[in-house]
């Protein structure tokens, strides 16, 4: 009995949190038996290296470290829980996965892709995605949305610029991975957003 895995992937403020929120409220009511994960993080071990690599203190982190780093937590959350539980038969949702280093480290931070890549071949231990929901709202309306960024947190400190080129970087992995990346619309309200991920969820066969 093989499980489905679900990425959700997109800039900050987008409303993932909400939309989880929502997810989770939608299988405890269909009686679906699904856990909840993030990267980087979602085992003890992972979560140490989440704290290492959003410290904002951190000044001294080079790139290819920072993409080290998200490529061995991945590794290490795969191995550990991922694939535990699809082997359980379980739904997992995972905030964020590997489109995600794809757009930060590869596009935003201009690493090479073919290594990137690489560390995800390794990082995914054979695991498939079967569905990535590409939550879809560009950077300027995702901090207006959420107030700013957060001060502590590395990653969201960078310029706009920065944040633009995540957002080139997913609509890239969108555009080249059409069999698994649906695209949300996420300039809609709450339940708009959250009626489009049920759809795509219908239409990809995972629920
Ligand atoms: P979040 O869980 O609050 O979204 O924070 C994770 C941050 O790490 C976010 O800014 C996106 C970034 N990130 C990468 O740069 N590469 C990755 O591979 C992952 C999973 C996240």
């Amino acid at each position: 009995m093989q499980g489905k895995f679900i990425t959700i992937e997109g800039c900050e403020g987008v409303g993932k949190s909400t939309q989880l929120a929502l997810l989770k409220e939608y299988f405890e009511n269909n009686g679906i038996d699904a856990i909840f994960t993030r990267e980087p993080g979602g085992t003890d071990v992972a979560e140490k290296i989440r704290s290492i690599i959003l410290d904002a203190n951190n000044k001294a982190l080079t790139p290819v470290t920072e993409l080290l780093l998200y490529a061995a937590a991945r590794r290490q959350h795969t191995e550990e829980k991922i694939i535990k539980a699809l082997s359980e038969g379980k739904v997992v949702v995972c905030d964020r996965y590997a489109d995600s280093t794809v757009a930060y480290q590869g596009y935003a931070r201009n690493l090479d892709k073919q290594l990137i890549g690489e560390l995800n071949r390794i990082a995914m231990a054979d695991v498939n995605i079967d569905l990535t929901l590409f939550l879809d709202l560009p950077p300027e309306l995702g901090f207006a949305r959420k107030g700013g960024a957060d001060k502590n947190d590395r990653l969201e400190n960078e310029k706009l610029d920065f944040h633009k080129r995540v957002y080139e970087g997913y609509l890239a992995v969108a555009e080249n991975n059409k069999d698994r990346v649906v695209r949300i619309d996420s300039s809609k309200d709450v339940d708009g957003v959250f009626a489009q991920i049920v759809d795509a969820m219908k239409k990809a066969g995972v629920v």
